[in-house]
Formats: C-alpha cells, sequence, structure tokens
C-alpha cells in the first residue's frame, strides 16, 4: 500500500487544480410498476435532515480535509483514534430533526475518505475500530425508526483510499478491492440493519470513477475533462449492486449518483434550485451552514428567510429538501443550527399544511414566487407582494370560492376566464412568505401548470 500512497499523493498534487466541480451524474429512472407508490411517502414528506458525521469532523475544515490539505491516508487514519464523541445521542438527532418539521434523515454511512460508521469487519478504517469501538449506524437507525421518521443513509462508493479509483486502468485489481468493498457494505447496511427507507448514494458511477485520471490522447497526457465520465474498461457493476439492494430492501428508494435506475434526483446547493419538475421526483441538498458539509467551527449559520425560501421554493417547484448539519466531533448537532432548526419548525408548524402532502403548481414559479396544491386547495406563497395595487395571475379553468391569507383575513379576488386578481390586504405582507389560500370549487388532480409571466 505504501507505493499506491506515494502515488495517490503525486496524483493529489497533479489535479489538485481540478477539484471538484462535478456534476451529479443523471442515471436513468426506474420504470416499474411499484416506483410510483415506492416513492410516495417521500414525496409527500417533503423535508428531510441530511447528517455529514465522520472523522473529518475532528479537523474541523469539512470533508473534504484529507483531499484539500493532502493528508497522508495514514496520518488520516489516525483520527480514528481520537474518534470517541462522548455526547453522540441519535434520539436527540431525531428530536432535533423533528422539531424542525423534517420527516425523513440521512446519515453519511461512509464518506469518501473510507471512514464507516458501521460495523465491516472486512475494513480496517471503521467506527469499531475507533477510539469508540461503537457501530453508530446501529444507533441511528433504531433511534430514528423510533421517532416515526423515514430511515436514511448516505454511501459513497468511491474511497480516496484506493489508488484504483484513480486509476482503474492501472490498478485493476485494487479497482476490484474497491468494488468488492462497495459490493460487501452495501450487503452489510443492507442486512445488519433492518428497515431502510432511503440510499443516498454520492460518488459513484462513471462520472466521478477515475477522477481527474490522466487520460493518453495520443501525442501526450491530459487530464480528462471534468464533465467527461471515464469510458475505461473498469465497471461498477452498479446496476446488479443495485439490485440486489433491492431485493434485500424491498421499497428502499435511491437517488441517481451511481449508473444504477434512480428513484430520485439529487440538485445540489442553493444554486440549483432550478426548474419546476412534476414528472420526476427530485431533492435539493444543500447546507445550513455557510461552507462545507462536515462540522466547522463558527461556520455561519444561513438566515431562517433564505432557508425557508429554499424549502418553499422547492416545494413550489414540486420538490423536495434535504437540509444539511455538521454534528461536532463529540457527536452534538451544534445548538445554532439546532435553535435555526427549531425556528423552520416552528414556521412549519403553522404553514405546514402549504407545504407536507402537497404537489407543485398549478401556477409555475413567477414574479409573484410559488405555488403548491392538495385537492381544492391551493397556496400561493407570494415571495415578492406586488407593489401598491393587486395580484394579478392567469386564471385557472376551475373556479376559486373563496381566498384568504392562511391565519388571517379574506382576500377580495375577481377571476375571469383570463386573469385572477386578489386584493391582499394593506398589513397583510410577512417578509418572508405570505401564504394565500385559494378554495376552489372542484380538486386540482391533473399534472398540469400554468405558466405565469416573469414580471
Ligand atoms: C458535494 C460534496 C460532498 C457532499 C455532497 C452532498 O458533492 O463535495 O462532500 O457529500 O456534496 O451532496
Amino acid at each position: 500500500m505504501s507505493s499506491f500512497l506515494r502515488i495517490k499523493l503525486q496524483l493529489l498534487f497533479i489535479v489538485a487544480s481540478c477539484v471538484p466541480l462535478l456534476n451529479a451524474q443523471w442515471a436513468p429512472f426506474v420504470s416499474d410498476p411499484d416506483a410510483a407508490q415506492r416513492i410516495a411517502w417521500w414525496r409527500e414528506a417533503r423535508f428531510g435532515m441530511f447528517l455529514h458525521w465522520g472523522v473529518y469532523s475532528i479537523p474541523g475544515r469539512g470533508e473534504w480535509v484529507e483531499w484539500a490539505e493532502q493528508i497522508p491516508v495514514d496520518q488520516y487514519a489516525k483520527f480514528a483514534d481520537q474518534f470517541h464523541p462522548e455526547r453522540f445521542d441519535a434520539d436527540a438527532w431525531a428530536r432535533i430533526a423533528k422539531a424542525g418539521g423534517m420527516k425523513y434523515m440521512v446519515l453519511t454511512a461512509r464518506h469518501h475518505d473510507g471512514f464507516a460508521l458501521f460495523d465491516d469487519p472486512g475494513s480496517s478504517f471503521t467506527a469499531m475500530k475507533s477510539a469508540a469501538r461503537h457501530d453508530f449506524v446501529a444507533d441511528y437507525v433504531k433511534a430514528v425508526r423510533k421517532a416515526g421518521l423515514g430511515v436514511g443513509l448516505y454511501y459513497s462508493p468511491l474511497d480516496w483510499r484506493f489508488p484504483g479509483f484513480y486509476f482503474p486502468g492501472i490498478y485493476q485489481a485494487n479497482a476490484i478491492e474497491l468494488r468488492e468493498q462497495y459490493q460487501r457494505q452495501i450487503d452489510e447496511l443492507a442486512t445488519h440493519y433492518g428497515k431502510l427507507d432511503i440510499l443516498w448514494f454520492d460518488g459513484g458511477g462513471n462520472e466521478w470513477l477515475g477522477f481527474g485520471g490522466l487520460q493518453f490522447t495520443g501525442s501526450g497526457w491530459r487530464a480528462r475533462p471534468k464533465d467527461e465520465p471515464y469510458s475505461g474498461s473498469f465497471d461498477w457493476q452498479d446496476v446488479k449492486t443495485v439490485a440486489h439492494l433491492r431485493q434485500l430492501q424491498p421499497g428502499i428508494i435511491l437517488n441517481d449518483r451511481t449508473n444504477a435506475p434512480a428513484d430520485f434526483r439529487s440538485r445540489e446547493g442553493d444554486g440549483a434550485l432550478g426548474d419546476f419538475d412534476n414528472q420526476h421526483p427530485w431533492e435539493l441538498c444543500t447546507t445550513i451552514t455557510e461552507g462545507a458539509w462536515g462540522f466547522q467551527a463558527n461556520a455561519k449559520v444561513k438566515p431562517l428567510a433564505q432557508l425557508l425560501r429554499l424549502l418553499v421554493g422547492a416545494a413550489g417547484r414540486d420538490g423536495n429538501m434535504l437540509l444539511n448539519v455538521g454534528p461536532r466531533p463529540d457527536g452534538q448537532i451544534d445548538p445554532p443550527q439546532a435553535e435555526r432548526l427549531a425556528e423552520i419548525g416552528q414556521w412549519l408548524s403553522q404553514f405546514g399544511e402549504s407545504i407536507y402532502g402537497t404537489r407543485g403548481g398549478p401556477w409555475l414559479p413567477g414574479a409573484y414566487g410559488v405555488s403548491t396544491h392538495n385537492g381544492t386547495m391551493v397556496y400561493l406563497h407570494v415571495l415578492h407582494p406586488p407593489e401598491g395595487g393587486p395580484l394579478v395571475l392567469p386564471s385557472l379553468p376551475v373556479r376559486v370560492a373563496k381566498a384568504w391569507i392562511l391565519h388571517g383575513g379574506d382576500v377580495p379576488f375577481q377571476q375571469t376566464d383570463q386573469t385572477l386578481m386578489l386584493h391582499l390586504p394593506a398589513g397583510s405582507s410577512d417578509a418572508i412568505d405570505t401564504v394565500v389560500k385559494l378554495e376552489l370549487a372542484e380538486p386540482w388532480t391533473s399534472s398540469a401548470v400554468v405558466p405565469v409571466p416573469e414580471k
């Protein structure tokens, strides 16, 4: 392994300049008859908690610290000797998620550094072999299940400790070892912890494989462009591994960061909120703090307004939001992050009916904000109230029977074939989101949408 380490380090120097703006792999979607029913609970849930936690939480400079600071693998491995999170309490995590109005959780069972938070007898780099000598995934799954939340695990097939990941063509035997680890660990996760609801893949598939790997072009070597998938002969065998996973865990849902058929698509970061899509289930994952996903001391927590607008923006585009916290090395979720989540939860306890169980639309996002609906109820999330006049939207082909501010007074309106004009009462605007509730004469059951001018 030591010559491998040297090679890896040299490689890191070569590719450090082309790190890490990779996009999600767009795997095909599942097409089996149970797909819609399998994911129905998740679509209704709308809001989940992501947790990035591992030995990288100890230095506290994000989950990419090993890569970014070129820490040699054997030196990085020593963090495991300091990993004894005395304030780890999975029930407390679940309580914080529930108080935040979240309906499911996704924990990094293993990130790109290779450290497994679960028991894998086949690996030397696990929580069982750390100072803690503990299986954190076991406690986590139990606590999340007990709290009545959806149980999700994040897993990265790639592992920076394997030169076969960088150069699968040259280190073929090592790449095969990496693949065997992936297959074994997925098997362990799927068989040792009871029912799992979500497996959230990252760093899998051909897009990341041979990450930055050099290619010989005939006349010289070049780094593979960021958006070009690996096209060599090594194969992750994702289709086989994922089919086996689905057999072991019928009902599990998977995202699109392997080459195997996915149940939902991942969008990443505040800037990736993107377009309305009510044809393919999707989820925006983002961080509650500025900066990395893993713990960073004194990281700035994003303002409530920004986070709520993202959540509302996702629901109004017919997607979910998975909001990340990075627990401290002692296992605790940083109190300022927990406090922000409690604020989101308070908002949801008042306005949750306009988020949970809704679908995006019928009005597309526009200058006013976004809309959601559920049966005969339509919720207009007015993020930018009109100044000095009524809110005018294109009409719906259904009669609006009633309109009011959610938890407020009536909203006078006029509906014609062309327009719906809403007169928001003076003083009714909320600084973050004014939720106007409309009752339709008939339920809105179609996936049809009404475009709204941008101005
Ligand atoms: C980015 C980060 C990675 C994180 C992931 C979550 O790809 O680089 O560390 O786990 O986002 O989606």
